[in-house]
């Protein structure tokens, strides 16, 4: 069952959401070479606590930290660690779910440790115009696989793979709730989008071969061909009008 919420949760949900992405506009500065990943997510957990915020990362399927960070190869699900140390030119995708008074925001950004070569910068920008793409149809009416048809046709038309192995969700109280949104397929299937439902689109794109292989840790994600990986999400809700991204209320 899709839940849809009602002005209250949408309100803390949208609590969530600005002191996120607040967080988040002032993490690629604090990035820097010769920084671990691990150092990343204790900044990212002292900024939780400053905001007052709950991690919904840490603790699930016994997962230890509040972010996953996830560098070049490596699509999604990376473990902070203080092995993994950063380098000038690294594509950084970092992944974090809080909750404000019980309702969650989901969120990830994809950025480089100083920049990327321009092919690597555009393909980064793809993958935040296919996020826009799929948000484009968050629409009361429209199907849910609509937005998942937007997502694949911007990332295949820019000559990218999009992983089929993870999805966006439903999210609320729980960090993953109905539906699993794909980020392929045909348009025109699945639920029909009704205002008050609240989903987090997260496509995840590759410049090489679209497969994936999970490491022995349980977690890592990263592509089978060692291609480059980017992953950017957003938390929206589905309104009469235009879909409100909560992620982005700075
Ligand atoms: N936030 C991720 C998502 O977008 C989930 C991360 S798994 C966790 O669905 F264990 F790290 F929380
Ligand atoms: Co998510």
């Amino acid at each position: 069952m899709i839940t849809i919420k009602n002005k209250a949760a949408i309100a803390k949900m949208e609590e969530a959401g600005r002191f996120l992405s607040q967080i988040f506009s002032l993490a690629p500065a604090i990035v820097r070479p010769g920084m671990s990943t691990l150092d990343i997510d204790v900044w990212m957990e002292e900024k939780q606590r400053e905001y007052g915020l709950t991690s919904k990362m840490k603790g699930y399927k016994g997962y230890k930290h509040v972010s996953c960070i996830s560098v070049n190869d490596v699509v999604v699900h990376g473990i902070p660690s203080k092995m993994v140390i950063l380098q000038q030119g690294d594509l950084i995708k970092v992944d974090v779910c809080v909750a404000w008074k019980e309702y969650c925001a989901d969120m990830a950004r994809a950025f480089f440790v100083g920049q990327g070569t321009e092919q690597q910068e555009k393909f980064v920008a793809v993958a935040y115009e296919a996020l826009d793409a799929g948000i484009a149809q968050a629409y009361a009416g429209n199907h849910l696989s609509d937005i998942s048809a937007a997502i694949q046709n911007k990332v295949e038309k820019a000559g990218f793979g999009v992983v089929r192995d993870f999805a966006g969700h439903g999210i609320g109280k729980r960090m993953h709730e109905e539906p699993e949104i794909l980020n392929f397929g045909k348009p025109g299937k699945g639920p029909v989008l009704r205002a008050g439902m609240a989903l987090a689109l997260e496509p995840m794109i590759t410049m090489g071969s679209h497969k994936i292989k999970i490491m022995s840790d349980g977690w890592t994600a990263k592509t089978a061909d060692g291609s480059l990986a980017a992953h950017v999400e957003d938390t929206i809700v589905i309104t009469d009008t235009e879909p409100k991204i909560i992620t982005r209320i700075v």
